[in-house]
C-alpha cells in the first residue's frame, strides 16, 4: 500500500470522524517516523502525547513480545502479575491510591464520574472548566468546556456546571449543596496549552476541603513526565483525590487508569464498574516498562531542561507571539494560520500539531534531544520565514 491510497480507503470504509493528510506511516524509532515511500519525519507529536519513549523504545517492545508469548489476555475475571505490579507501583508513585485499569483517557474519566457520584450520594455536579478537554463519550463531552466538542449531541449528561478556567472567585461562586467535585487538567492541552496558575491550584484545594468536594485531576495528558514531573500536580506541591491517566501511561498501547485515594475508591463495589480489556497484562507489562524509565529524578529534570530549551529557541522565531507550557507540553501562538504551518512542515518532514487556528502545540517524546529541537527549530524557521 502507498500513501496516495489513502484517499480511497478513507472515502470507503472508514468513519470520517477524522481530516488527516495522504501520509501512511510504515516504520518508527526514536523521535523518526518513515511512510510507505520511505520518506523520513522528525516527530514532535508523538502520537499526540502518547509515545513517551519515542518509536518502538527496544525495552518496550521486549516487555510485549515477552508477555505476549506468555499470555495476552484472561478479562478481569481473573489476575494477572503484570497488572497486580502496574496497580503497586502507581500507588507507590502517586499518593498510594487504588486504581481502576481501562483503556482510554475518557473511560478514566468516566470512571472518575461515577466515582464522584458515589461519593456525593446525591450531591452530583461537578465543576469543570471553560477551555478542557476531558473526551468524547456522553459524559465526558458533557464535562468537557468547549462547545464546538458538544456540537449536535443534545441532550447532553446533565451535572456539569463550566467555570472560568484559573479564576477561584467563579469556582467558588459555582459551589452550591449539589457540588460534589471539581475536575480539572493542570495544564489545559487540546484548547492551546494553559498551565493552571499556582495560587488557582493552591486555592481550589483550600475550596475543596472547605465544602467536602473531591479534587480531581485529569493527567490524562499531562501524566506520565510530560510536564517534568511523573504528575504534574507534583510540580505544584497539590495533592489531589483522584487522577485519571492514559496517553504515555503505555508508551503507545491502549490503557486508562484512574487512581482514588484508597477510602473513596473502596466506594466502588464488584461489579460497580468494569472493563473487559482494562488492566489487559500485555498493556500493564508496556507500562511497567515505562515507569521504569521515566519515574527516575534525572530523567524527569532532563524533561524540564529540554522544555525549557525548546521554550527559549521558539522564543527566537519572529512569528511566534508567546510560549508557554511545562516540560515537555508546549504550546506557541502564532501570527498566522498554524494549520497551514502543520501542513507546510509535514511536507518539510516535520510533524508538530495545532490545536486552535493560531497555536502551535510541541509534545515530542520525552527522550528528543537538543540537536533535535534544532532541526525542527530550523524547519519551523524556515516555514515561518
Ligand atoms: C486532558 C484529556 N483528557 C481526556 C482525553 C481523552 O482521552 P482519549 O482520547 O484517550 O479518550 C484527552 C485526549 O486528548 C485529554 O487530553
Amino acid at each position: 500500500m502507498k500513501s496516495k491510497d489513502t484517499y480511497n480507503y478513507e472515502r470507503d470504509f472508514l468513519c470520517p470522524t477524522y481530516s488527516r493528510p495522504p501520509v501512511l506511516f510504515v516504520k518508527g524509532e526514536g523521535c523518526r517516523l518513515w511512510d510507505a515511500e520511505d520518506k523520513g519525519y522528525l516527530d514532535l507529536v508523538g502520537g499526540l502525547a502518547v509515545c513517551s519513549l519515542g518509536h518502538c523504545h527496544p525495552e518496550i517492545t521486549k516487555a510485549i513480545k515477552s508477555q505476549s508469548t506468555l499470555l495476552i489476555h484472561t478479562s478481569n475475571l481473573y489476575y494477572t502479575e503484570a497488572q497486580l505490579e502496574l496497580a503497586k507501583r502507581l500507588s507507590n508513585l502517586s499518593f498510594g491510591g487504588k486504581t481502576f485499569f481501562c483503556n482510554s483517557g475518557a473511560e478514566a474519566n468516566e470512571a472518575a464520574i461515577k466515582l464522584i457520584r458515589l461519593y456525593g450520594q446525591g450531591r452530583h455536579t461537578i465543576l469543570t472548566a471553560k477551555g478542557s478537554f476531558h473526551g468524547r463519550t456522553l459524559a465526558t463531552l458533557s464535562a468537557t468546556g468547549q462547545e464546538k466538542v458538544q456540537k449536535g449531541f443534545s441532550p447532553l449528561v446533565s451535572g456539569f456546571k463550566h467555570i472560568e478556567f484559573n479564576s477561584l472567585e467563579s469556582a467558588e461562586s459555582a459551589i452550591d449543596e449539589n457540588a460534589a467535585a471539581i475536575i480539572l487538567e493542570p495544564v489545559q492541552g487540546e484548547s492551546g496549552i494553559w498551565p493552571v496558575e499556582m495560587d488557582y491550584f493552591l486555592g481550589l484545594r483550600e475550596l475543596c476541603d472547605k465544602y467536602e468536594l473531591l479534587l480531581v485531576l485529569d493527567e490524562v495528558q499531562t501524566g506520565i513526565g510530560r510536564c517534568g514531573h511523573l504528575f504534574a500536580y507534583q510540580g505544584y506541591g497539590v495533592e489531589p483525590d483522584i487522577i485519571t491517566l492514559a496517553k504515555g501511561l503505555a508508551g503507545g498501547l491502549p490503557i486508562g487508569a484512574m487512581i482514588a485515594k484508597k477510602e473513596l475508591a473502596d466506594l466502588f463495589t464488584p461489579s460497580s464498574h468494569a472493563s473487559t480489556f482494562g488492566g489487559n497484562p500485555v498493556v500493564c507489562s508496556a507500562a511497567l516498562a515505562v515507569l521504569s524509565i521515566v519515574a527516575n529524578e534525572g530523567f524527569l529534570q532532563d524533561v524540564r531542561d529540554k522544555g525549557d530549551y525548546l521554550k527559549e529557541r521558539l522564543k527566537g522565531i519572529p512569528s511566534v507571539k508567546d510560549t508557554r507550557g511545562m516540560g515537555l507540553m508546549i504550546g506557541a501562538t502564532i501570527d498566522r494560520d498554524a494549520k497551514k504551518v502543520v501542513a507546510d512542515c509535514l511536507e518539510r518532514s516535520l510533524l508538530i500539531n495545532a490545536p486552535t487556528p493560531q497555536i502551535l502545540r510541541f509534545v515530542p517524546p520525552l527522550i528528543i534531544t537538543c540537536e533535535e529541537i534544532d532541526e525542527a527549530i530550523s524547519i519551523l524557521k524556515e516555514v515561518l520565514k
